[in-house]
């Protein structure tokens, strides 16, 4: 059972945050209560806050923990109380975030996370390999381990490196496409494990005729995980003469004629309408993929086929938190994880 109150990172107005007592939600239709063990980081966790400086909002959206308790409406069977799972939650925005003891998610869209993975691992099951999945399934409809390619194809992924680039590559590679990547060369060896065929510098003023030219000038598809900072011009440069397509993951650019740009926003699996960074009105079209790639991202796990971002764990849990927002922007090819039990005075 759980406690009426628990400990949790708040928003403050001024955009710092503190660790204070709030109430512990009980879980509506569809949801479930969520004990959290561990939170992994995301740009999107300290974007929001500059962004908006929601008072009272609680911090963090990806959480692995053990399911708590189960609210109505969730159909018999899809969860059980004691489950090992992980997922995400629109945090940073709403009172309800993961960097806190208790979670509330939608009990579709949620991983099942087997003893092989740890909770600390499994806190990233959330964000980045919901939005890799929804790069590659939903914007392009491209082949799922599931249902692999028959004949590979070339896929670039620009940002291999990256969290969600890292699970881009694995999903792509899982389901026999010809991946290539961008990365800076310290993070090439990294990029190659994870399944790229070839990996290109992406500081390189020539990377991309020197991807048209790796494939051929054959290329038709693109995953844009950075979608910002030069990307655009550089991903469009790269594709075939006739153009192709980029799922993208920030609002995209014009480029040139034949490209066409799809931007992608992870929050619309979780099923429920939102205000903000722009108007969503939720669809069951959209909630039956997070069940969809939640079921999918299940299946590659159990089959001991996808590796985690390597992690760097923060010392002091809950605590941690504030310096972890603000090395955020700083990290490179890791995933800053937080355990809930590392936090003093618990
Ligand atoms: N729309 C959505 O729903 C959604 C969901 C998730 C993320 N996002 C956004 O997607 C972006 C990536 O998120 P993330 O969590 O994957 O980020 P992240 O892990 O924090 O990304 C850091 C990595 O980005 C790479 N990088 C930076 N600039 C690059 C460039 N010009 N070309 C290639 N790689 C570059 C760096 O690679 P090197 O170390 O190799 O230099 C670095 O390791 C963020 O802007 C995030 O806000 C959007």
């Amino acid at each position: 059972m759980a406690p009426s109150t628990q400990k949790a990172v708040v928003v403050q107005a001024d955009g710092s945050v503190v660790i204070t007592s709030v109430p512990v939600p009980k879980p509506g239709p569809g949801q479930i209560l969520v004990k959290v063990a561990a939170v992994a980081q995301n740009p999107v966790d300290f974007k929001t806050i500059a962004w908006v400086k929601k008072e009272g909002a609680i911090v963090g959206c990806d959480y692995a923990g053990t399911v708590e308790e189960i609210g109505p409406d969730v159909p018999a069977g899809l969860r059980t109380v004691g489950e090992r799972v992980a997922g995400f939650v629109f945090g940073s925005y709403y009172k309800n975030g993961s960097c806190a003891q208790y979670v509330l998610a939608e009990a579709a869209p949620t991983v099942h996370l087997p003893d092989s993975w740890s909770f600390e691992d499994g806190s990233q099951l959330g964000v980045g390999p919901f939005t890799a999945a929804q790069l590659l399934w939903e914007a392009q409809q491209l082949p799922t381990p599931i249902q692999p390619a028959t004949t590979p194809f070339p896929l670039l992924i620009s940002g291999g490196a990256s969290s969600v680039g890292q699970y881009a590559i694995q999903f792509a590679k899982l389901s026999g496409l010809q991946v290539f990547a961008t990365a800076s060369p310290k993070h090439f060896d990294l990029v190659k494990s994870l399944g790229a065929d070839e990996v290109f510098d992406y500081h390189d003023p020539e990377v991309a005729k020197k991807i048209k030219a790796a494939t051929g000038g054959k290329l038709k598809h693109a995953v844009d995980a950075i979608s910002e900072t030069g990307t655009p011009a550089i991903v469009a440069a790269a594709l075939s003469d006739e153009g192709g397509v980029i799922s993208a993951t920030l609002p995209y650019p014009e480029t040139r004629a034949g490209v066409t740009a799809i931007p992608i926003c992870a929050y619309n699996m979780l099923g429920k309408s939102y205000d903000f960074p722009f108007q969503w009105e939720a669809t069951e079209e959209a909630k039956a993929l997070g069940k969809r790639f939640a079921e999918h991202i299940s299946k590659v796990i159990s089959l001991n086929r996808l590796k985690p971002n390597p992690k760097v764990v923060y010392p002091s849990g809950l605590a941690s938190v504030q310096q972890g927002l603000l090395d955020g922007p700083k990290i490179s090819g890791q995933k800053i994880i937080f355990r809930i039990a590392d936090t003093p005075d618990l």
